[in-house]
Formats: structure tokens, C-alpha cells, sequence
């Protein structure tokens, strides 16, 4: 079964409560936080307050993406925000295996995320502690940019590591899915699918999140 994250950033901020509830109606399983600095990446977007704001409105797993620099710095406020995942970037961290205990200290499931030209390599002796990879598969900054399909040898390269050393970790993607490109993610081992503009620019997000689902699923 794989999992669909609608992302929040192509939603209307104006009614973001409603955008939430309508998504989990219509299927979603996690809810995907995008969060920017105007530093890591060439975009601001949300804080913790967000965060805390939308955590009564749904059940679901809010899976909190960190495009910031120095993320130690915010974790604490995520974690008691509500974030269920938090995800750094591998290359935001100079200290990854210290940030990555600092939110399990949190009782908050850490993931690392990697952008499209950073190998699996560098993350390789942390695979053990972590819940979550994120494989980039866009620049991140922004939504509705096109998928950028060389990352998929990565996906496979870390699935099979996944199953050789017989981790329990979920593979996530971000950036680019649609009903045309979930096939070759769902193929090299990915479980989880970040989905903004294919769902929030959509008139029938339910049936959204059912296309790229069922895409996935064939
Ligand atoms: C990009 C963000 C993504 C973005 C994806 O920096 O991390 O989560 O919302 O948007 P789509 O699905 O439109 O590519
Ligand atoms: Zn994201």
C-alpha cells in the first residue's frame, strides 16, 4: 500500500483548515508541511505557528519538510508544534546525527531529506536511526516544477539497501508527482508520495488523490 502526502503549499492559505479537512476526506494519508527560510532555499513559507494552528484539524500524520538552514535551532518548536515526522535536509546539517537524535529526543519520527544531486552515500551510517528518507526529485523551493527523473536510480539504490540490511524505513518522494511520473517511483521501492499541484490545483481533490493512487497501485 503506498501512502499519498498532499502538500499544503499549493493550497489556499486563506482557508487552510478547510484545504486540510477536504484532502482527508478524499484519501490522503499523511499531511505533507513544507517549511522555508529564504535562506536553504529562494522561498519563505510557514513557521510552528502554522503548525500548531492546523494540528487539531486532522488525524492525520503531519510530516513537517525542513528546507531550513541550521535546523536545530527550530526543532524543539516544531515537535511541540505537533509535527509527527520531521525531515532536515542531509545538506543543511553539519551535525546530522546530532539533529537527527535531538528529534527522536522530542518523541518525533526524523527523516533526512536528500536534493537531486546529493548521493545516498551520505547518508549511509545514519540509515539505522531514521524513520524517513525524502528523495528531492525538484529543486525545492517551489511547487509545480517538473520531476527531474534522474533521481530514481537513487530511490533503487536505497531500497536495496533497505532490504539487504533489513531496515524499517519509508521512502519518500517530493517534487513532480503526478498520475504520469508515481509509476517509476513505486517501481524503484518508494512508499510515500508528496503531492501539491497535482492535488491542491485540482477541482476534486478526492479524485486526485485517487488517480495518482490508483497509478501507483497498477
Ligand atoms: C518543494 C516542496 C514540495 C512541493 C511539491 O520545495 O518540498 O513539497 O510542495 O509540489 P509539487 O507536487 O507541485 O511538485
Ligand atoms: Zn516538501
Amino acid at each position: 500500500m503506498i501512502k499519498i502526502a498532499p502538500s499544503i503549499l499549493s493550497a489556499d492559505f486563506a482557508k487552510l483548515g478547510e484545504e486540510i479537512k477536504e484532502v482527508e476526506q478524499g484519501g490522503a494519508d499523511w499531511i505533507h508541511v513544507d517549511v522555508m527560510d529564504g535562506h536553504f532555499v529562494p522561498n519563505i513559507t510557514i513557521g510552528p505557528l502554522i503548525v500548531e494552528a492546523i494540528r487539531p484539524v486532522t488525524s492525520l500524520p503531519l510530516d513537517v519538510h525542513l528546507m531550513i538552514e541550521e535546523p536545530d535551532r527550530y526543532i524543539e518548536q516544531f515537535a511541540k508544534a505537533g509535527a509527527d515526522y520531521i525531515t532536515v535536509h542531509e545538506e543543511a546539517c553539519r551535525h546530522l546525527h546530532r539533529t537527527i537524535q535531538l528529534i527522536r529526543s522530542f518523541g518525533v519520527k526524523p527523516g533526512v531529506v536528500l536534493n537531486p544531486h546529493t548521493p545516498v552515500e551520505t547518508i549511509q551510517h545514519v540509515l539505522e536511526d531514521i524513520d524517513l528518507v525524502l528523495f528531492m526529485t525538484v529543486n525545492p523551493g517551489f511547487g509545480g516544477q517538473k520531476f527531474i527523473s534522474s533521481v530514481v536510480p537513487k530511490v533503487k539504490q536505497l531500497s536495496d539497501i533497505v532490504k539487504e540490511r533489513n531496515l524499517s524505513l519509508e521512502i519518500e518522494i517530493d517534487g513532480g508527482i503526478t498520475s504520469e511520473t508515481i509509476g517509476l517511483c513505486v517501481e524503484a521501492g518508494a512508499t510515500v508520495f508528496v503531492a501539491g499541484s497535482a492535488v491542491y490545483n485540482q477541482k476534486d481533490r478526492a479524485a486526485a488523490i485517487q488517480k495518482i493512487r490508483t497509478a501507483g497501485e497498477k
